[in-house]
């Protein structure tokens, strides 16, 4: 591999995430693409000049041709959301934006590309992407519940006063309002969250991780630094073939849409499937994330 990453759509998302990807000295070769040439050439120029403190040896605004033929393709493209807009609000834009850049990438991607979605709503654009370029499954993923996974473990750290290394937890199915928070999952030194916080904390610390977006985006019109550490970890993860548990987007062919649930990650990408043993009543809110994603998918289908 070369440690090359594509980056389409170098907005505030995707802008930021190329930022991570050279400060923490994941990647080697950058290429940009917006449909805004002069955004991208400027992104590129500003970019550059992080060279001198970082390993990486190239930034360049690319052509498709040349974004083929990166180890690892990221798809931050598209309308982010507007205040009080939901994620799945996104679709029917994001969708035909999408369209637009697999149009572009269905033939002549490298044979072990792993392209990562980033754009909303995530699980949906997740599913086309992997439809539309026909890669195998473990190749395509969205960034999924990971960031919302590691929202929840700082928030617990936090409150509970520990280390976020002593936290693990885990949030399942929609990235977006229908999401779980896989309570019986959730560990602090590997005991059962039930030790530390009673169950009426666990509906607001829920309320909490759900609005974490919807209250930045609020306060300062978009989240940005949070997804790029989010997306530079999967990069390191899938660079260094660490084989990391995390909780990714994909598709699950029993439920017939791309939600999160954990697998392990490598050079590879997806190497399998951590199985999650539910409560009943996780399994049923999974299940009612599942049908909001079909009505969803249903719509680009
Ligand atoms: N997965 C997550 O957790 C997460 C977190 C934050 C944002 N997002 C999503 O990321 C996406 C980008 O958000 P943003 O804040 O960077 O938006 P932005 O408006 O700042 O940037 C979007 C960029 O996409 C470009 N673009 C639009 N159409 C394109 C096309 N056809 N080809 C190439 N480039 C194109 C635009 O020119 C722009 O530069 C949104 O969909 C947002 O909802 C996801």
């Amino acid at each position: 591999m070369k440690h090359s990453v594509a980056i389409i759509g170098v907005g505030t998302v995707g802008s930021s995430i190329a930022s991570t990807l050279l400060s923490k000295n994941i990647v080697a070769e950058l290429i940009l693409l917006d449909k805004d040439e002069a955004r991208c050439a400027g992104q590129v120029k500003d970019l550059s000049d992080t060279l001198g403190f970082s390993y990486a040896h190239k930034v360049i605004q690319g052509t498709y041709e040349e974004v083929k033929q990166a180890d690892i393709v990221i798809i931050a493209a598209g309308r982010p959301q507007k205040q009080g807009e939901s994620r799945l609000h996104l679709i029917e834009s994001n969708k035909s934006i999408l369209d637009s850049i697999l149009k572009n990438l269905k033939s002549g991607l490298k044979e072990s590309a792993i392209v990562i979605v980033v754009s909303n709503p995530l699980d949906v654009l997740t599913y086309c992407t992997l439809k539309e370029l026909g890669l195998p499954r473990r190749q395509v993923f969205g960034t999924g519940t990971y960031l919302d996974s590691q929202r929840l473990s700082c928030l617990l750290s936090r409150r509970l006063q520990v280390g976020q290394d002593s936290v693990a937890s885990l949030v399942l199915g929609e990235h977006g309002d229908s999401q779980v928070i896989a309570w019986s999952a959730t560990k602090v030194g590997g005991l059962s969250i039930d030790h530390f916080i009673a169950e009426e904390d666990k509906v607001v610390i829920e309320k909490e991780v759900r609005e974490s977006a919807y209250d930045i985006i609020q306060k300062k019109g978009s989240t940005s630094y949070g997804i790029a550490a989010c997306v530079a970890s999967l990069c390191q993860i899938i660079f260094y073939n660490t084989h990391d548990i995390v909780p990714v987007s994909w598709y699950h062919a029993g439920f017939g849409v791309c939600m999160s649930m954990p697998v392990v990650l490598s050079e590879n990408g997806i190497e399998r499937v951590v199985p999650v043993a539910l409560t009943e009543g996780e399994l049923k809110d999974l299940k009612k994330s599942v049908a909001l994603l079909k009505e969803y998918q249903k719509k680009v289908n």
